[in-house]
């Protein structure tokens, strides 16, 4: 059991949730009556955050692969209750989708889509192509003895791309196109072994290509701490140049991948402006909130002091969840400031327990996401439901 922070109602997570409406109603109801809210909330109540939000923006979820037996101890009715989208985490990945040349393992995928029709959730489409070595399986680049030629890879993107989307086009409605292309420290993009056989324009004919097999799909461009201000630049001007040259791009996703005390809701906030004033949609693809810094964790230099950074492996202490929860708060703060302008925020993962932050970049016990490693709501829960009921 927890004590929300804003209506002082006790829960368990998995008990009835609240929409907006009735939260703010019952809010307003108590205001007016001179009371608290802290004192009349009804017990055993949760707001479910995908009530709260109304769709505006969505609330999203990743799900790992074979989610029905790697999410345990209540993430399941959590992923009902709070979330209306799905993002597969890993197995529409190319490498996990066909890593032997025609043979395709939809069935994880098949999973997913099934359980989010069942609970009316919409399903993102993540992701197909991801410009970064290791993202795609080797196969393609071979012609037996020689390596593939350009047209030799076009072919194979170009048919993976429309069997993919062929076969998920009813369920799936909207697509990361393209993952992970900007790099300004480059050549303007990541350079990887995709860049290498098609050149750094190959995201102008793929984004044309999956526009005319979906035309109505909404096509996302995804990166990630495109809250950076020079990263922000650089993928504006990448965006705006497939536009330019005949491409539709609807939405710049931002993975939002942060950690605490960078100050990223004022970030975000701007980022949402600049991509608004440009008439781009954004949204908040992938979002958790490191709490263990990762200052220092990219040299190589620092690779044994780092791998023995892990404070918290016995538990978050309450100022870091709060401190955490404060982020939270900003991050959503600024959606709701921008609210028409941000199709959806989706968190990657549900619960502590199977986020990818406690192993990379490297391993560690960390506590990133909003629901505890028992599915308990954690501090940035509620900070995240106060900020969706003032609307
Ligand atoms: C990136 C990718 C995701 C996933 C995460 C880590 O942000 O976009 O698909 O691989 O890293 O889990």
């Amino acid at each position: 059991m927890i004590k929300h922070e804003y209506t002082g109602i006790h829960a368990s997570p998995l008990r009835t949730c609240v929409s907006r409406r009735s939260f703010v109603q019952r809010l307003s109801a108590t205001a007016l009556l001179g009371l608290s809210a802290k004192a009349t909330a009804e017990p055993n109540t949760l707001p479910a955050l995908r009530k709260l939000a109304g769709g505006r923006p969505l609330i999203g979820a990743a799900v790992p692969t074979n989610f029905q037996k790697n999410l345990a101890l209540g993430q399941i009715e959590l992923l009902k209750t709070h979330f209306d989208s799905v993002t597969p985490e890993n197995c529409m990945k190319w490498q996990d989708l066909c890593p032997i040349e025609g043979q395709y393992k939809f069935e994880p995928l098949d999973q997913i889509v099934e359980f989010a029709k069942q609970h009316q959730q919409k399903i993102v489409g993540h992701t197909l192509i991801f410009n970064r070595d290791g993202n795609y399986p080797d196969w393609i680049f071979k012609d037996g003895t020689k390596e593939a030629d350009e047209n030799l890879l076009w072919k194979r993107i170009e048919s993976h791309v429309e069997k993919v989307m062929t076969r998920y086009k009813d369920s799936i409605d909207s697509w990361d196109v393209l993952n992970e292309f900007v790099e300004p420290n480059q050549l303007g993009f990541r350079e990887t072994a995709l860049t290498r056989v098609l050149g750094g324009n190959y995201p102008v004919r793929l984004f044309k290509f999956v526009g005319e097999i979906d035309p109505k799909a909404k096509l996302i461009y995804n990166d990630f701490y495109v809250e950076n201000p020079q990263r922000l630049k650089a993928t504006l001007n990448f965006v705006r140049s497939l536009r330019e040259k005949g491409c539709r791009v609807d939405i710049v996703g931002n993975q939002s991948h942060i950690e605490l005390k960078k100050k990223s809701g004022e970030a975000i906030d701007a980022m949402i402006k600049k991509f608004t004033s440009e008439g781009f949609r954004c949204a908040l693809t992938e979002l958790d909130v490191d709490v263990i810094s990762r200052d220092g964790a990219f040299n190589p230099k620092n690779q044994r002091a780092i791998a023995e950074r892990d404070p918290y492996v016995n538990g978050c202490p309450d100022e870091v969840l709060n401190e955490q929860a404060k982020e939270y708060g900003e991050v959503f703060q600024a959606v709701m400031n921008n609210h028409k302008s941000v199709e959806r925020v989706t968190f990657w993962g549900i619960s502590d327990r199977n986020s990818w932050l406690n192993d990379w970049p490297w391993k560690r016990t960390n506590h990133g996401l909003i629901f505890d490693r028992e599915s308990k709501p954690k501090p940035a829960f509620h900070a995240i439901a106060k900020v969706l009921a003032k609307g």
